[in-house]
């Protein structure tokens, strides 16, 4: 088969199957191709062979872990992982967290412009003003366990909370609730925006008040979102009770910071709940589920454990090398795209020589500091272009402000739930309306077989055994409550 002619403008690309001698031209615009562009190939079959493996198919895109997979056009958030480069709509992140706040910040993540300041004022009050939950949510959170993790809370808790606002629900509502674009369609969006971020705080104060045994408090006025917030937790009665401004200002600037990180894998999570137009309120939870894991936003409670577990400056070099030899994880360290160190962390450094001159230095700092110096000279980590990110440090700052280790990633994904908001709302908004994620897979598995009746089952070769079996005895369940969580008996 001849070779396409190039198309004018140069902007394409020419491959050629060499299984079949076709060749495609395929369309390079804005330094990316359609990934559909291949269907258009697929390998000859045999003749009689039938289309139920994957050889027959057209030409599927593989990427496990969407390394190099861009599945938004998104003018949110800018990251030049090579540079070392962090934007919001173009500010550098260096500028916004120097003197911008978390409320200003979030308005210009999810508007695209920084507010003027009557827009700053209606804005900031709207967040505020929704911030209370119903009385009612106190029984939910009772209904947790006294060591129930914040972020397993957290995550029902946002689920939850879309159970009060049936207005918001598309499958009530209708399917374009939220696709529209009118004015309406619109104000809809803003509430539930103003809700999700005003009672962000409040759950998480919630979570974090039920397991301390305490009473809940109702949102105070006059406050910053962050002031709020910590009076949220810490308030026990005291007359004119004013959380500490510097730890107000250093967690709105560790806010500000976790605003968004583009398409990390939360808000990819958040995205792809959305896109099947489900309400806001659910796609949050999955986002907060996502975050939870150590991999991502709980990464920051894992740092802790992995400095405690370390113990003293002595004790890096041997880290270190079991990390080399993958026995351990060096935790808040690594990242997909920063592949220099982390624009964040130096921010995050900053703020924390702020936070120990009012709580004293963290105990395990010297510790952190030695592993920090150490991975930064080891050939291992500078040949991998292993940096610290954000939560090789913010962690510190949390564990010296007396946060309890597992409500670390309460305080990433509080603020984080701006940027899953911010872009919820582009891929509402999105020209051409919403496509339903759903990616393809590659079969690898068996081709068609014949169902074999269970008395003239033989196991097949390379089957799994028997499976695990759990013992049901009344002993056995009572040795299980005993060690329950690793309980000593
Ligand atoms: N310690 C030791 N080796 C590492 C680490 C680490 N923390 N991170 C990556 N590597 C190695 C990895 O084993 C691989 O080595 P090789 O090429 O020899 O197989 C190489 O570096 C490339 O890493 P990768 O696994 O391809 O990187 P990834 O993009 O798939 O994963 C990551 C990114 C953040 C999940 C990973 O770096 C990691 O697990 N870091 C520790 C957890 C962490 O700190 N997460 C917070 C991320 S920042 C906050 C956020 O946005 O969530």
């Amino acid at each position: 088969m001849g070779r396409p002619t190039p198309s004018s403008s140069q902007n394409s690309l020419t491959v050629l199957d060499n299984r079949t001698g076709k060749s495609i031209e395929v369309v390079i615009e804005d330094n990316s191709i359609p990934a559909t562009s291949f269907k258009a190939l697929s390998a000859a079959l045999e003749k009689g062979e039938r289309e139920e493996n994957e050889t027959g198919k057209g030409l599927r895109v593989s990427d496990k872990g969407f390394l190099n997979t861009a599945v938004m056009r998104s003018e949110i958030t800018y990251i030049d992982g090579e540079a070392g480069v962090l934007r919001y709509r173009g500010y550098p992140i260096e500028e916004l967290a120097l003197h911008s706040s978390h409320l200003e910040t979030a308005y210009l993540l999810i508007y695209g412009s920084l507010p003027s300041s009557s827009q700053l004022k209606v804005w900031e009050s709207e967040v505020m003003h929704h911030s209370v939950v119903h009385a009612d949510a106190e029984q939910f959170f009772r209904s947790f366990r006294y060591d129930a993790h914040p972020m397993a809370i957290l995550t029902s808790a946002f689920a939850y909370l879309g159970s009060y606002y049936s207005e918001a629900n598309p499958s009530l509502q209708g399917q374009t609730l939220f696709t529209k674009g009118n004015p309406e369609s619109l104000a809809v969006m803003d509430r539930q925006i103003y809700r999700l971020i005003g009672k962000a705080t409040t759950l998480a104060a919630m979570a974090y008040r039920v397991r301390q045994g305490r009473s809940f408090v109702t949102p105070p006025t006059g406050l910053s979102y962050t002031g709020s917030f910590l009076y949220q937790m810490d308030h026990l009665g005291e007359e004119n009770y004013k959380p500490n401004p510097i730890l107000e200002k250093a967690l709105d600037v560790l806010f500000l910071l976790h605003a968004d990180h583009e398409l990390n894998a939360s808000a990819t999570t958040v995205l792809q709940t959305a896109s099947s137009l489900v309400d806001p309120y659910s796609a949050i939870a999955a986002g907060c589920a996502s975050l939870y894991g150590p991999l991502h936003g709980g990464a920051n409670e894992a740092v802790i454990r992995m400095l405690i577990s370390i113990g003293s400056p002595a004790n890096v070099p041997a880290f270190i090398e079991a990390v080399k030899k993958r026995e351990k994880v060096l935790s808040g360290f690594g990242h997909r795209v920063y592949k220099t160190s982390d624009p964040r962390s130096f921010i995050v450094r900053k703020t924390a020589d702020e936070v120990f001159k009012v709580t004293g230095k963290d105990e395990l700092l010297e510790t952190a500091m030695a592993l920090h110096e150490a991975a930064m000279k080891d050939e291992y980590f500078i040949k991998r272009k292993l940096a610290p990110n954000v939560d090789f440090w913010s962690g510190l700052i949390y564990r010296a402000m007396g946060f309890p280790l597992d409500f670390f990633p309460v305080l990433f994904a509080v603020p984080r739930v701006v940027g899953w908001l911010a872009h919820w709302r582009q891929m509402m908004l999105q020209p051409g309306g919403v496509k339903i994620w759903r990616p393809r897979q590659i079969y690898v598995g068996a081709s068609k077989r014949e169902y074999v009746p269970v008395e003239r089952r033989i196991p097949e070769e390379g089957s799994r055994k028997t499976p695990s079996q759990i013992s049901h005895s009344g002993i056995s369940k009572r040795t299980m409550l005993a060690t329950f969580k690793g309980a000593k008996l």
